[in-house]
């Protein structure tokens, strides 16, 4: 008997109870007065999160719909982009670009390996021309956390509008938005946020503006200006997932509550966690040392281990729901998640699963050592801080 399913993909991610009684509630007129209370606090302390006080737009739609919308709003056809890649979303975003016409220049590295800084200067100088540079904070595909910072320094120093795919980060990992130089940054409601899929949360910063006003893409639904008309008088111009926001407004009054930085510092200790009890089991973890996401950690398996077979035993059996690998990677990894509403104890159980399916499916016993790793590295990181 499975009496709670232990969600740990990269998002959707597992809500808190407050959460799910928050959107148990009749609807609101999204055009009264009630929508405009929970928008502004929506609003404030997003900005609070981006660190930011540029405008911050709520859509309906899901992560992709926030990109999609920056590449709308600042891209006209046959425009030079440069898109940083190392994962399958990079990927994605720089795919985005082509079919709104945008002329890509690919910037790539190998998948696990983060984007070069110094590479990325030298790309913008040869293509002076591109104002647009696209950048992947988290790559959730490869379980990479790219060195933002540093990106978004070189691109912004170089003139250029930086445009930031924070879908798997920003809640969960650290991102000073204006501090940084990030002029476009975006996220989506199902990931830190602790609330379901259905909204992206996007900031404009005045230079993503102005290149707004002469961008000449089609745009309707995901078009900034309305966004923001709407926003000051408390609305959005389409209706919105009213029963997402409820919850997207409780997901933040408990981030609030918790404390960014502990927030933050949870991400971290349950991310080392999580990669020293995979390592002990004979996984080797794939994204490059110190660029490890504290959201998601992806492994290749010990040998001899078909992916499939272990996530269908883990959910089959034991509950525990975790992700594959994507493009180039499908059925040679796993991804686990540990973003949002997560403690210590969660990323334990997904670790004695595994260990058990290991030896069921005949790889390894289960002597305990991946539940021993994981704990000694929580106990010693906790030792670290007391
Ligand atoms: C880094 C990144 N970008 C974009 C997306 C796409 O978001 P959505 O599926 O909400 O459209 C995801 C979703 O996992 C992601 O992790």
């Amino acid at each position: 008997m499975i009496f709670q399913t232990q969600l740990r993909i990269p998002g959707p991610t597992q809500l808190p109870e407050r959460v799910v009684r928050s959107m148990n509630r009749p609807m609101i007129d999204h055009r009264g007065s009630e929508f405009a209370e929970i928008l502004a606090e929506i609003t404030t302390g997003a900005k609070r999160v981006f660190k930011t006080s540029n405008d911050l737009l709520l859509l309906t739609s899901s992560g992709t719909g926030g990109l999609e919308s920056a590449i709308a709003n600042l891209v006209s056809p046959g425009d030079e982009v440069v898109a940083a890649l190392c994962g399958n979303f990079g990927e994605r975003f720089a795919a985005l670009a082509a079919a709104y016409g945008a002329d890509v220049v690919r910037l790539e590295f190998e998948w696990g390996q983060p984007v070069d800084a110094a590479d990325l200067a030298a790309v913008l100088e040869r293509h002076p021309n591109a104002k647009i540079v696209l950048v992947t904070h988290n790559e959730t595909s490869t379980g990479l956390t790219n060195p933002l910072q540093a990106l978004a320094r070189v691109a912004h120093d170089a003139g250029r509008i930086v445009v930031v795919d924070g879908v798997s980060s920003i809640s969960s990992i650290a991102i000073e938005t204006d501090a940084w130089g990030v002029d476009v940054a975006v996220t989506g409601s199902q990931k830190g946020w602790m609330a379901p899929p259905g909204l992206a949360l996007v900031t404009v910063s005045d230079r993503a503006w102005a290149q707004q006003s002469k961008a000449r893409s089609p745009r309707f639904y995901f078009d900034w200006k309305e966004a923001k008309t709407w926003a000051d008088k408390g609305m959005t111009p389409f209706t919105p997932a009213i029963g997402v926001v409820f919850a997207l407004q409780e997901g933040m009054r408990m981030l609030e509550e918790e404390g960014l930085d502990a927030v933050y510092e949870r991400h971290e200790r349950l991310a080392r966690a999580t990669q020293a009890g995979l390592e002990a089991l004979g996984f080797r973890l794939y994204a490059q040392d110190g660029y490890r996401s504290n959201t998601v950690t992806s492994a290749t398996p010990p040998p001899g281990l078909d992916v499939a077979a272990l996530r269908k035993l883990l959910n089959d059996k034991y509950g525990v729901v975790i992700g594959g690998g994507q493009g180039k990677m499908t059925g040679k990894m796993i991804r686990v998640g540990h973003l949002g509403a997560i403690a210590a104890g969660d990323v334990v159980q997904v670790l004695w699963a595994i260990e058990q399916a290991l030896e069921e499916l005949d790889i390894a016993p289960s002597d305990g050592r991946g539940v021993a790793a994981i704990s000694s590295s929580l106990q010693g990181v906790a030792a670290a801080t007391r």
